[in-house]
């Protein structure tokens, strides 16, 4: 359960956090020019449960942080970026050992980057006694990376771009029960990373100056949906932004094409689910996996049908949830 608690003459040496991955249902994708990674599209998310980063940070005596985390260096890389930076702002001396791991896979379009940096962020503050809110802590989490901000929420999560842009929650996870199945096509990581892939977008795609123009309404089309618990209308705009933002990327020059014969066996099978009365829709991010999102009651059995497609090397099943816990210190 999520707790941040100010002790102000207790100085802690160790802490440990977990983050939950999120999905966008209606994506970021795109930077503006200024400001610290700010998003240039509205986004908004549901927290995945069942995937998660668990971090431990502890303070040490030492003239630079340790990193360890199973991954590129240009991951470890980043920690150590982020960790400066959140030294500078808050004033902070001293060093610290990160340990990081994620129970999925890291780097192939899982937002293993959204779990990782939310929880970085909020176990720096826990462990420094900053107190900060959530909305600050939102904001230090976008700037690792954007999708990061809404992991410092659960459930159904949004971002509006403003001056130094942070998530807000729109409704528990509780008061909908919804499923996802993550279908992974590929173990390889990313063609291209995300951030580069946006720029790329906005300097060469002839259809991102719409993709920016048509956002707002499918913000407000995918939130009406969700407050009213209209499945068919959150998957109606949710497929239509997934393709409209992949439109744009499959657009740019040279090319970019996230997706696998896989992927697209996993889009044709929930079409056919869907035309034989199976509520179920997909999303794909900056990667060959899909996810597939539905009504609690009917994973099992929609499970049962991806994990059967050619080229589909495992499915993960989780609950939307995803509250970030401080489990120890
Ligand atoms: O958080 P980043 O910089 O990895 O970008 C995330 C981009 C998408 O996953 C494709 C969309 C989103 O809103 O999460």
């Amino acid at each position: 359960m999520w707790r941040l608690c100010y002790h102000p003459v207790m100085t802690k040496t160790r802490v440990t956090v977990s983050a939950a991955a999120n999905i966008a249902l209606i994506k970021y994708w795109g930077k503006l020019e200024k400001g610290l990674n700010q998003p240039a599209t509205a986004s908004l998310s549901i927290g995945l449960e069942d995937l998660r980063t668990t971090t431990i940070i502890e303070r040490i005596e030492g003239q630079s942080d340790v990193i360890d985390f199973n991954a590129p260096e240009t991951a470890r890389q980043r920690i150590l970026d982020f960790l400066d930076l959140l030294r500078k702002q808050y004033e902070v001396q001293g060093h610290f050992h990160i340990t990081t791991e994620n129970n999925f896979p890291t780097g192939t379009g899982l937002a293993s980057s959204a779990s990782g940096f939310a929880a970085l962020a909020i176990g720096f503050s826990e462990i420094l006694n900053l107190n900060l809110s959530r909305q600050v802590l939102s904001q230090l989490a976008r700037i690792g990376s954007g999708s990061a901000a809404r992991s410092v929420f659960g459930g159904f999560v949004e971002i509006i771009p403003a001056d130094d842009a942070f998530a807000s929650r729109i409704m528990p996870a509780e008061d909908w029960p919804l499923a996802v199945i993550v279908a992974i096509a590929s173990d390889g990581t990313k063609t291209v990373g995300s951030s580069e892939a946006m720029k790329h977008t906005a300097a060469t795609s002839p259809y991102y100056r719409e993709w920016l123009r048509s956002h707002v309404q499918d913000m407000d089309d995918a939130r009406l949906a969700i407050v009213d618990r209209d499945f068919e209308k959150l998957a109606d705009v949710a497929e239509h932004n997934c393709l409209k933002m992949h439109g744009a990327i499959i657009t740019t020059r040279p090319p970019i094409l996230y997706w696998l014969p896989a992927t697209l066996a996993v889009m044709h099978e929930v079409r056919q689910l869907r035309e034989s009365g199976t509520p179920a829709f997909f999303t794909i991010d900056a990667g060959a996996q899909v996810k597939v999102i539905c009504p609690a009651e009917h994973a099992k059995s929609i499970n049962a049908r991806i994990s059967e497609l050619p080229g589909i090397l495992r499915t993960i099943e989780t609950r939307v949830g995803g509250e970030p816990e401080i489990t120890a210190s």
